[in-house]
């Protein structure tokens, strides 16, 4: 049975006598198959798990964004229940930002390019919102999505900065037949729009095929992908991008493992993609 509970207090009781490892999955809900992956992989490796389903608002940059974010709870609970999620937590706002809250997490460097530089502040949302669950859920595992492979490594810069116990771990991107990554976003593409979108994922099987081929070059790369997604008249770059996998500063030549992402706008939706090279 799920539990679903709604403030700070009945989530601290109810995590009191949970056997341990505790397992925790951060969501802002639209659940699809890809936050199922983490629950199961939760459900493998911990005692007690636990979603969290909280539309942040802090990590938006636009109003609109926020507003249009889609949301569906009762849906979004039953999934939890299908996965055997032990505990939902679904707070309002404010058990979240509780009244006088006035901190901000703020990660440096890594936070800076690809969607920092797109998307002023929002790492600033993630990393607080994140930090504060982390300190309410106490969990032993928290489960991250490496298809915003840039959120991973800010959630890691912060946890081992504050040396906050939880141990962040990367599970892979789930997708599409076609390759387009599962997005809660991808709900607001048009039926044309959806035809296009699987041209990130070629983007990135172009580029990293070139690669396997012995291209060293990382704008030879960069220009690979912007070359297919140009093939796509609806797909606008926001940027393409090929940096190393620990600092996230371009490469002009690649040496050791290296990230291949991209960011496109479809009309008004935005979508993220990557491919890690090791
Ligand atoms: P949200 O977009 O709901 O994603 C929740 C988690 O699911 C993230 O770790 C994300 O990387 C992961 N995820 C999304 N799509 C995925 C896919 N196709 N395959 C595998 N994992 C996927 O990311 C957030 O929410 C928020 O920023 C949050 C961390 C909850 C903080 O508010």
């Amino acid at each position: 049975m799920t539990r679903v509970v709604r403030t700070r207090a009945e989530l601290r009781e109810a995590l009191a006598g949970a056997p341990r490892p505790v397992g925790l999955v951060p969501t802002m809900g639209w659940l699809h198959e890809g936050h199922r992956s983490l629950m199961k992989r939760a459900r493998r490796e911990d005692a007690t798990t636990v979603v969290t389903i909280f539309v942040n608002p802090r990590q938006f940059g636009e109003v609109a964004d926020f507003t249009r974010y889609p949301r569906n709870e009762a849906r979004d609970i039953a999934i939890c229940e299908s996965e055997s999620v032990d505990f939902v937590w679904a707070p309002p706002v404010d058990e979240v930002y509780v009244p006088g809250f006035d901190t901000v997490v703020s990660v440096g460097r890594v936070a800076m390019p690809l969607e920092g530089a797109a998307r002023p502040g929002h790492f600033d949302g993630v990393a607080t919102v994140v930090a504060i669950l982390f300190g309410l859920v106490g969990a032993e595992h928290a489960y991250f999505g490496q298809k915003d492979a840039q959120q991973v490594m800010v959630i890691r810069r912060m946890a081992l900065d504050l040396a906050l116990p939880t141990e962040v771990i990367a599970c892979p991107t789930v997708r599409e037949a076609d390759g387009l990554a599962l997005s809660s976003r991808n709900v607001h593409l048009s039926a044309e729009e959806r035809a296009a979108a699987p041209v990130l994922h070629r983007a990135l099987v172009a580029a990293r095929s070139r690669s396997e081929s012995g291209e060293r070059s990382g704008e030879a790369l960069r220009t690979e992908m912007r070359r297919v997604l140009a093939e796509e008249r609806l797909a606008n770059v926001d940027y393409v991008s090929c940096a190393d996998a620990l600092t996230l500063s371009e490469l002009d030549h690649i040496v050791g493992p290296c990230l291949l992402s991209l960011a496109v706008r479809f009309g008004p939706t935005r979508l993220i993609d990557n491919e890690l090279l090791e």
